[in-house]
């Protein structure tokens, strides 16, 4: 007899989520997480009153009311709005491009203005071979230079030159004088941290932290009826069909003994000589007035087997790999994927909820999005 009627395996926002639909029917849920401690990659750790994002800046945003609510049981949110700032040798510039940027850039004021001196830089090509072909065919030479080689290339590891088109298909360009990054209707931290949410919706659930599945998986499987399993499909089947390839992310954080560092939460840093992308200060997230503050450099890195995996890597050659092991996971009987990680695709904390509350209707019974 099993002693749960449900194994979930990772407590970052997917797995919590399937955990708190079943404890919400009334199942017993037992939750294995290989980290010390829950929440994935949304995980936040407090230092001096201050949240940190220990895993990379995450801000919530939705247009669907649906989802929204749905983690609002859970939280509040404040009313932060990600209004970034690029740093090109210490010129800066507002993202997304929008007249503010191009007002710094070139001094033009109107959106007549601003459509003019890009068409005059657009260097035309048909047929793009590559990034920088493509970007310079959409707006031209100054963006280009100062504000996508530089970042993308440290992004990827790679010269422009080398990178295909698909990475930047369209490049969005506003017209009005608008710093929000987002598009989206909704968009907010959780007051408190992520890490509170987490734990809201792990409530009633049995957690085991420090607990890899697959070091003891037929142990495990043998406490419940059902497993729901978030990690890597690739480690699951042991790497059968070789690793599934992700772009890694190294994090440097720093308490410092001033008040406010940069003055905005995210530092995004353009050139190609500076070797991070960005800079995180955690307070601004929550609008913080602690005497301390917590700064984080992110790091691109390459991934190997054991890194963390942080971005899929959408090529023909991972995607096809995924599929193999897609149809082997189909063939499992107990165990169902799911997540990031289970997936192999990169979703945004809005994609996660949508597809576990999508996923636990179908698995389980339910109404999906509620
Ligand atoms: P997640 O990786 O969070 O959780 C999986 C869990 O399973 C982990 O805790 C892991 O330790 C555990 N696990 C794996 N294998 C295991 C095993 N064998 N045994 C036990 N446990 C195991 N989204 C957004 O909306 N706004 C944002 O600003 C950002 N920002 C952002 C920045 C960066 C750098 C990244 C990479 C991603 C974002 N995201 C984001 C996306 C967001 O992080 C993502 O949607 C969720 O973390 C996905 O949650 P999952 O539960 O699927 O994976």
């Amino acid at each position: 007899m099993s002693s749960y009627d449900l194994l979930v395996v990772g407590s970052g926002l997917f797995g919590a989520i399937i955990a708190h639909e079943a404890r919400a029917e009334g199942k017993t849920v037992l939750v294995v997480e290989k980290r010390d401690h829950i929440g994935g990659n949304c995980y936040t750790e407090e230092v001096d009153g201050i949240h940190v994002h220990k895993y990379g800046a995450h801000i919530f945003r939705t247009s669907d009311k649906s989802i929204w609510e749905y983690v609002e049981q859970f939280c509040e949110f404040n009313n932060f709005v990600n209004s970034p700032v690029a740093n090109y040798k210490g010129e800066l510039y507002n993202m997304p491009f929008n007249m503010n940027t191009f007002h710094a850039l070139w001094g033009v004021v109107t959106p007549d203005e601003a459509r003019a001196k890009i068409e005059e830089q657009r260097v035309a090509c048909e047929n793009p071979r590559n990034l920088e072909e493509h970007v310079l065919s959409l707006v031209g030479r100054d963006v280009y230079e100062k504000l996508v080689k530089g970042y993308t290339e440290k992004q990827w590891g790679k010269p422009c030159t080398e990178l295909p088109p698909s990475i930047m298909r369209r490049i969005p360009l506003r017209m009005i004088y608008d710093n929000n990054y987002f598009n989206d209707r909704y968009q907010g931290i959780p007051i408190g941290g992520y890490t509170a949410v987490l734990e809201k919706m792990l409530e009633g659930c049995e957690v085991r932290l420090s607990t890899d599945y697959l070091a003891d998986k037929e142990a495990l499987d043998a406490l419940a009826s059902q497993v729901v399993y978030t990690g890597t499909l690739d480690s699951y089947f042991d790497y059968r069909f070789g690793p599934l390839e992700y772009r890694s992310l190294r994090f440097e954080h720093e308490r410092l003994d001033v008040e406010n560092y940069q003055g905005v939460a995210v530092m995004n840093f353009n050139d190609r000589e500076t070797p991070y992308t960005r800079i995180i200060e955690h307070k601004h997230f929550e609008f913080g007035t602690q005497p301390t503050t917590v700064i984080s450099r992110e790091y691109p890195q390459e991934w190997t087997v054991g890194i963390e995996p942080f971005y899929p890597m959408e090529d023909a050659e991972n995607r096809a790999r995924f599929e193999r092991y897609r149809e082997l996971a189909e063939g499992e009987e107990k165990v169902r994927f799911g997540g990031r990680l289970g997936e192999y695709r990169y979703y945004d904390m809005q994609d996660t909820v949508k597809s576990a509350l999508a996923k636990y209707a179908a698995w389980f019974g339910g109404n999906g999005v509620r």
